[in-house]
């Protein structure tokens, strides 16, 4: 491994640093609860706060931003724990240009920041951009402009390389690969870039957005064009520490260590255990961010991940409120980057901590309820329950 194997914390502030170098101002992650877009319920991308900065109807602090947004995305919540790779909270850093720069320079920076020993210093020759199928432009600054030669540069259609999320700003993309080395591969022939096995992974993403969605499918032409970039926190963290999984990340791993100190549960023991850690460890860093923004936690949608937090842990053997003290590792690991938490530690803790003996005492009476129904079953001589 050539390059500095970087703390998630240090990522983050040198990518937030490096674009300030690049005239950008540096904005606070907005809050995870939407502000006035109804097509979400929670904010999933680094762009989808700044949406009416993209199609000009608000005029933004500046014309180049950068920020390092929370994220929270709960399409596939039944997988997390199940694969290694993914979790409902993330980090997403982005840089961004309203109307500002446009393919020429995002293209250069995302290519230095990544490469430069300067800065996250990875080889080069692990590094493979993709484009838009027909996108020449972007084909020819890679090629001509940064040096890659044609074979190395990928091109790939809508679904991979077309970037939308709902209504609004949205466009083609170019993405930046990283060869994680042969012993990652599938083995099978063909496997290359683009391949879903776990060799080539995806850290950056150039969005070009240059069209407005209505929600319909109909695209039209905005009047400026944008960027939109995104590289999740974790994964560059990943790339960086060598580490097959978002949950073998330092901070990531911090609070795996808490929840196993408390359990008695190490990772790595079995399949089983390592999937309720997971969920856990991912759970509570959800569910100590939401509640850091003012979402309650309840039964369904945006409050469902604590409960399921508390009933993993139950698996594992933790018949006591714990998740409150786990918490208080996720506030410690980002503490540099979110003092807002710190602030409000006790509040969260005190929510996590209601919540959990609430759903202690729910589970308590379903328990009751069940064993009682059973025994006036056996008592009627019955087998078959
Ligand atoms: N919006 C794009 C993404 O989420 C780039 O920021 O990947």
């Amino acid at each position: 491994m050539a390059h500095k194997a970087y703390g998630l914390n240090e990522l983050r502030e040198m990518f937030l640093s490096f674009f300030e170098t690049k005239g950008h101002l540096r904005l606070p992650s907005f809050s995870l609860v939407p502000q006035h877009d109804k097509s979400i319920l929670l904010i999933n991308a680094g762009m989808t706060p700044m949406k009416t900065y993209f199609t000009g109807e608000e005029e933004p602090p500046r014309r180049r931003v950068c920020t390092c947004q929370k994220c929270i995305r709960t399409a596939d919540i039944e997988n997390i724990g199940k694969t290694a790779r993914h979790g409902t909270y993330f980090e997403m850093l982005g840089n961004f240009s309203f109307g500002d720069y446009f393919k020429h320079e995002a293209i250069a920076w995302s290519w230095e920041f990544l490469t430069s020993p300067d800065w996250v210093g990875l080889e080069p020759d692990r590094l493979y951009p993709s484009i838009y199928v027909d996108d020449d432009e972007a084909f020819d600054i890679w090629n001509k402009e940064i040096g890659i030669p044609a074979e190395r540069i990928f091109r790939f259609g809508k679904e991979d390389n077309f970037w939308e999320h709902g209504s609004g700003p949205c466009g083609p993309c170019s993405e930046i690969y990283y060869d994680r080395g042969p012993e990652y591969g599938c083995g099978k022939p063909g496997c290359t870039v683009g391949c879903d096995c776990d060799r080539y992974i995806e850290v950056w993403n150039n969005v070009f957005s240059q069209f407005n969605n209505d929600g319909h499918g109909n695209y039209t032409e905005l009047a400026q064009k944008n960027i939109d970039t995104g590289m999740g926190l974790e994964r560059l963290a990943c790339v960086c520490q060598n580490v097959d999984s978002l949950f073998d990340v330092d901070t990531v791993m911090n609070i795996t260590h808490k929840v196993s100190e408390i359990t008695g549960a190490h990772y790595g023991e079995s399949h089983k255990t390592d999937v309720s850690l997971r969920i856990i460890t991912d759970h509570i860093r959800s569910a100590t961010f939401m509640i850091g923004d003012g979402i309650l936690p309840s039964n369904e949608g945006r409050g469902y991940v604590l409960r399921r937090a508390a009933r993993h842990g139950k698996l594992l053997g933790v018949n006591d409120p714990f998740l409150y003290k786990v918490c208080d590792t996720v506030i410690h690991e980002n503490a540099t980057a979110y003092p807002d938490l710190v602030e409000k530690k006790e509040y969260i803790t005190r929510v996590i901590r209601v919540e959990e003996e609430n759903f202690g005492r729910t589970i308590d009476a379903g328990m009751k309820i069940f064993a009682d129904m059973l025994a006036a079953h056996k008592e009627k001589g019955e087998t078959v329950f």
